[in-house]
């Protein structure tokens, strides 16, 4: 069992990190005893209402149970989620709990952050993406026709309970999608500059069917090993200005592909895999890294049995990766690797890539 705490600006808003398998019917007290007004909303995720609703002990009349899928994180349920708060009477000291995957958490998140100018929140991720990624660091956000996550506020918890419990039942193709993320961590690690050395490529190698077979303890370290990682950038970098952007490795493309394909054909963590092989590429292609590198990530990447993406016409791809959020006027940025486990930021226009 792990705790470990983010800070943000130093003191202004620290918050801890359990790490654990405790049994499920726990989790509502340890909550519980975060809290620091009386009332809550928790909002979950159909799924895990169905799988772990009686377990997990919390009252009808206290969840806002949201139906699974990215469409999901719209306008409509933000809205619904603050009536339900309002109806609740909620203040500022009560909290909203988010318990499902990273759209649970953006969402919920997002409301959380305007509700009454923001009230407290807890994030419980049910998925192993939500675990190493969304549910730590503060992004919350919603989706809107124009975009993905193009409304949002930077909002940190005020806890995060990762219970690897939930883990057990994830399907084979959304543990794989979690996977992608933390495999994008083995290729960042050193630019990340924490404290120590957790050496998570070494990880993977040594424990690859440990992992495969989600074995609890082992599981728990590697989300210990990638949270490490990602409090270390964002303690550094919050509102992503700099260091912050490393996070991004692999999805300048990977968004791309998601865009090409609407959401449907692959899963987040399968486009960023396609997007850190094209990365990787890339910085062969200009002279960046050589070709040892790129064979060694090859082999890395090999181990988990990624779901194979083509390669779809660049031209077409150009243009998604021009209307990222994140792209800058005739510049499209890249995080490329630069050296074994280590990353930089790179722009090129649309002929440096033809
Ligand atoms: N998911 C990337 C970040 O939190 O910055």
């Amino acid at each position: 069992m792990a705790k470990l705490s983010v800070k943000i600006n130093e003191i202004e808003k620290s918050y801890p990190i359990f790490i654990n398998n405790k049994p499920l019917n726990t989790l509502k007290d340890d909550i519980m005893t975060r809290l620091e007004g009386k009332k809550f909303l928790v909002v979950i995720s159909e799924k895990v209402e169905k799988l772990y609703g009686k377990i997990l002990g919390f009252e009808k009349s206290e969840k806002f149970i949201l139906k699974d899928g990215e469409k999901e994180k719209n306008f409509i349920n933000y809205k619904k989620i603050l009536e339900r708060a309002l109806k609740l009477q909620l203040t500022r000291k009560d909290t909203i709990i988010a318990i499902g995957g990273g759209v649970v958490g953006d969402l919920a998140g997002f409301a959380a952050s305007t509700y009454m100018r923001g009230i407290n929140f807890i994030q419980v991720p049910t998925t192993l993406l939500a675990c190493v990624d969304s549910s730590v660091g503060g992004k919350t956000g919603i989706d809107t026709d124009f975009g993905k996550n193009l409304i949002g506020a930077f909002y940190q918890p005020n806890a995060v309970f990762i219970n690897t419990n939930f883990l057990h039942t994830l399907d084979d193709r959304q543990f794989k999608t979690g996977m992608g993320e933390v495999v994008k961590y083995a290729f960042i690690e050193k630019s990340c500059k924490a404290d120590e050395e957790l050496n998570l490529t070494n990880f993977l190698s040594e424990n690859t069917e440990k992992i495969i077979s989600r074995n609890l303890s082992t599981l728990e370290q590697l989300i210990e090993i990638c949270i490490k990682l990602k409090i270390s950038v964002v303690e550094k970098d919050e509102k992503e200005s700099g260091l912050r952007k490393i996070l991004n490795f692999g999805h300048t493309y990977g968004h791309a592909v998601e865009k090409f394909t609407n959401y449907k054909k692959y899963t987040h963590g399968e486009a960023i895999v396609k997007g850190i092989e094209f990365a990787f590429n890339l910085a062969v292609k200009k002279n960046i890294i050589d070709k040892n590198y790129k064979f060694f990530a090859d082999d890395v990447i090999k181990k988990f049995d990624f779901k194979t993406i083509p390669d779809y016409p660049i031209e077409k791809m150009i243009n998604l990766m021009k209307m990222d959020k994140k792209a800058e006027f005739e510049y499209i940025t890249f995080i490329l690797p630069t050296d074994y486990s280590e990353v930089g930021e790179f722009k090129f226009t649309e002929k440096d890539l033809l």
